[in-house]
Parts: C-alpha cells; structure tokens; sequence
C-alpha cells in the first residue's frame, strides 16, 4: 500500500506517452543533437522520450543562433515525436500544435498576455519567455520523425545586457517554480494539441494558433527588403508563412524574409 502512495505521489507525468521515457541529463551540449545521435545510434526509441538537460553549453536557437541559459535554472529539453501522418507542405501545423501545447500549460501562471510570436516563440507581453527549434527527418513526403526543442526561461532572475528583450517567469511573477513539474504539464499539453492533430483536426489547431498569436491584427512596424514598413498580421497561410497586410494589399513573408521592429 506505501508503495502504491509514494509512486502514485513520484508521478507527475500523466500523459500516455509525452515524457513517459524521460532522460535527464546533468550536462550536455545540445539536448537536440543529443536526441538526434540517440536516433541514429541506438535501437527505436519510444515516441515522446524526452530528453532534459539541467545544463546545456551549447545551446541552438532559430537561424543559427545560440540559445543561452543559466545552469539549473530553465527548461531546456527535447521531445522526440513521429509525426509520419503530416504532409510535409502542412509540417507548420506540428509548430502550430507543440506552441499551443507550451502556452496552455503556461496560462494558468500568465493569463491572457502570454502570447506565440510567429512563427513559435513564447512572449509574455514583448518579452520572450522562450522558443523552440524543430529539427524534422524527412523520408519521402512525409516527417519521419521530429526533434522538438524547447527552451523557457522559468527561474533566472538576470539576462546578459545582449540578450535582448528577453524575461523568465520568476522575473514577471516573483515566484521559483519547480522544473520537473512544469515540464510534466508541458508534456502533457503537448500531448492533447499532438493527439487533435493526429485525429485530422487541424483546423482546430489553426484557429487556436492564430487565437493566441502576438500582434494580431494590431498595426506593427516590420522590416523586409531592407525597407520598415507598417503593417498588420491578419494571417499564416497552412504551409507557415507570414501575412501581413500593409497599404491595403496582403503580403506573405517567410521566417527570413522579416522581422518585427521593436515598437
Ligand atoms: C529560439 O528561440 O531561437 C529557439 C530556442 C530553442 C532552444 C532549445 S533548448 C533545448 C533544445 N536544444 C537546443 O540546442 N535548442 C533547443
């Protein structure tokens, strides 16, 4: 009977396969290079390990950035999914679905503020909160499988001057909070907006997406072509691209085609 109490109590993972193998690692380079050389080195890994770093020396971030984080003190990991079902012209909906999975498990801390910046950053008014970097193996016209990692910034408390604009939950609301718990609701957000669009739900996913998307309809300033022009999102297309309505008519932009100018 203890023994039944104490691991019901030990198991904060409820979801049925999201973070069920779960590998936490003191000290690694990158938990998605980490992932990626498991796969390719080692027999079938189960769908949804997850593979957590307490330290990451070399963290990526999107297009070839790094992602810095304090030892000890953020979520960095990596979920490996086998999203063989998606398309690859609608591989936009697994960003789609693994952003809405991080910000529902979020919004009970952050409420209404806490946003997804296109194409998948996590913002909590105009700070960045986190990211996440998907790395998909192809085979043929479909995602083999996919290495999803996710950085949040959960109890750091300072960031370096060149850091940018970005903020931790313990600098917006004052609290430390428990990373291993955090991570198991992330997981099993994750898990539910996964298992939408395992079912053919992606309309569903599409119109949450845009639901929870910073700037929205918002009159912003963006750069493309070397030119700052003002615009207003009003969409993303199925395939992931931008649309953003400027003098009267709409434009599309990839990730690299723009950028938003800080207001
Ligand atoms: C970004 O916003 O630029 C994406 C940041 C992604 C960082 C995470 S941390 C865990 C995983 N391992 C990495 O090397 N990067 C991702």
């Amino acid at each position: 009977m203890l023994n039944i109490n104490i691991t019901l109590q030990n198991n904060i993972f409820s979801a049925l396969f999201v973070g069920q193998n779960l590998l936490t690692l003191k000290e690694v380079n990158s938990t998605n290079d980490f992932l990626k050389n498991l796969l390719s080195n080692s027999k079938p890994l189960p769908e949804g390990t997850v593979i957590m770093a307490e330290t990451q020396f070399a963290g990526r971030g999107q297009q070839q950035n790094k992602w810095h984080s304090e030892p000890g003190k953020n979520l960095t990991f990596s979920i490996l999914l086998n999203p063989s079902f998606l398309p690859l012209e609608e591989q936009f909906d697994l960003t789609r679905a693994i952003s809405l999975g991080v910000t529902d498990a979020l919004e009970p801390l952050l409420g209404e503020q806490l946003k997804i910046k296109w194409p998948n950053d996590i913002y909590y008014d105009d700070k960045k909160l986190g990211g996440m970097l998907i790395e998909n193996l192809i085979q043929g016209n479909h995602i083999k499988s996919a290495i999803i990692g996710i950085g949040l910034n959960i109890n750091q408390e300072k960031f370096p001057d060149d850091a940018g604009n970005a903020t931790s939950l313990k600098q917006i609301l004052q609290k430390d909070y428990d990373l291993r718990r955090l991570l198991a609701d992330i997981c099993s957000h994750i898990e539910s907006w996964y298992l939408n669009l395992l079912a053919g739900k992606k309309e569903t996913v599409r119109i949450a997406y845009l639901d929870r998307l910073y700037a929205m309809n918002e009159p912003r300033l963006f750069k493309a072509e070397g030119e700052v022009f003002e615009g207003v999102i009003k969409s993303v297309r199925n395939n992931g691209l931008l649309v953003v309505n400027t003098n009267n008519h709409e434009r599309e932009f990839s990730l690299k085609e723009i950028e938003f100018i800080k207001k």
